[in-house]
């Protein structure tokens, strides 16, 4: 059995898990920034670096304890080397530098958008994998259609060319006036809206597997603020009356995750995938998850709630299939060198 420890610190989670062979989470441990960054409305990245340093190594030892093995048993430090934010990377890699030369263990740098590929490899009960399949990773700050044709081996499809799937939600529950993050809080309301109320602009209907967003969110703030462009200091006066909220959430999100699903549908036929695979904070959306079933006749995968928004256990997980024959074997090398990667393209996995 491999026992790796994950470590997470690229946006605005601390986290740290136990991952046994990976596929059982022996332990997983988030502390989350939520409340730190809500009255910013969106991640403060100086404020997050320095929350991760005062948390880190309270959450690690935590993992430890609850996993219920002693820092001897591990095989091996997994840590999220990028894409992120670089003061926020670089507490977490320096950290699992440190503890895996005092404990005299294998580091290996970990691709965080490979992390949401492997929760999927985390969701119990698991069943085998027939590639080729189609990956959406949809998040805060990504939005990536993959074809991934084995373990490690991924064809970027396309992606947004400006903001990411998740971004648009969080924009749009400012403009609303709801809680940071905006996503849970506009499923919330637009469960009690009607999503044909508006008709926002579906973006990029064409033959690319790109996505746009920016255009979305500009056409929901046309619609609900009274100055769109004027004085931003008091924002409540901003929002128009005479909307419904519930109503706009619901079209706002139906507009997205239609474009979402209909690339995503498409790339999954023309590529003879066996299952759609859905990841990332945005896949928990219950809509998302239900129109994509409803538009492609394959199986398609999301991962448990815990494990769609940023965790460590996924990226132990990754460490286990890319590393985990040499950590059995003990040829893993160490890069001591490890640097912080804040653009890595999971077409650029060595
Ligand atoms: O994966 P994640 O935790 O962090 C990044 O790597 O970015 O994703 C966080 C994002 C936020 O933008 C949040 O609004 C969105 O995921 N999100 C949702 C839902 N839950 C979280 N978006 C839509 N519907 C949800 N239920
Ligand atoms: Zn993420």
């Amino acid at each position: 059995m491999t026992y790796i420890l994950g470590i997470e610190s690229s946006c605005d989670e601390t986290a740290a898990a136990v991952v046994i062979d990976g596929k059982t989470i022996a332990s997983s441990v988030i502390a989350s920034q939520i409340d730190l960054h809500a009255q910013y409305g969106g991640v403060f990245p100086e404020v997050a670096s320095r929350a991760h340093v005062e948390a880190i190594s309270t959450v690690v030892d935590q993992a430890m304890r609850e996993a219920g093995i002693p820092y001897a048993t591990l095989d091996g430090i997994a840590v999220t080397q990028g894409p992120g934010l670089v003061g926020s990377l670089l507490v977490g890699i320096n950290y699992a530098k440190g503890l895996a030369m005092s404990l005299n263990k294998p580091l290996m740098g970990i691709n965080h958008l490979e992390g949401h590929v492997y929760s999927l490899w985390l969701t119990q009960p698991f069943r085998e994998v027939e590639f080729p399949v189609v990956v959406l990773i949809v998040s805060g700050g990504h939005t990536e259609l993959l074809l991934m044709r084995g373990h490690g081996q991924y064809e970027r499809l396309g992606g947004t060319l400006d903001d990411a799937a998740g971004e648009a939600f969080d924009k749009v529950g400012r403009m609303l006036n709801l809680p940071f993050p905006g996503g849970p809080h506009i499923e919330k309301a637009g469960q009690n809206g009607n999503a044909s109320a508006y008709a926002f602009p579906r973006a990029k209907r064409d033959d690319s597997y790109d996505f746009s967003f920016s255009g979305l969110k500009t056409a929901v703030m046309r619609e609900v603020m009274v100055k769109p462009s004027g004085d931003k200091t008091d924002k409540k006066s901003q929002l128009r009356t005479d909307i419904s909220v519930n109503d706009v959430a619901a079209s706002f999100q139906e507009a997205l995750v239609e474009t979402l699903v209909i690339k995503t549908a498409r790339a999954a036929k023309t590529y003879n995938a066996t299952e759609v695979f859905l990841s990332g904070g945005v896949s928990a959306n219950q809509r998302l998850r239900a129109m994509m079933k409803k538009e492609t006749d394959l199986p398609v995968r999301y991962p448990p709630l815990n494990l769609c928004t940023d965790n460590a256990a996924m990226i132990a997980a990754v460490a286990h299939f890319r590393y985990g024959d040499k950590l059995k074997k003990g040829t893993m090398p160490t890069d001591w060198d490890m640097d912080v990667r804040t653009m890595w393209s999971l077409s650029d996995m060595r």
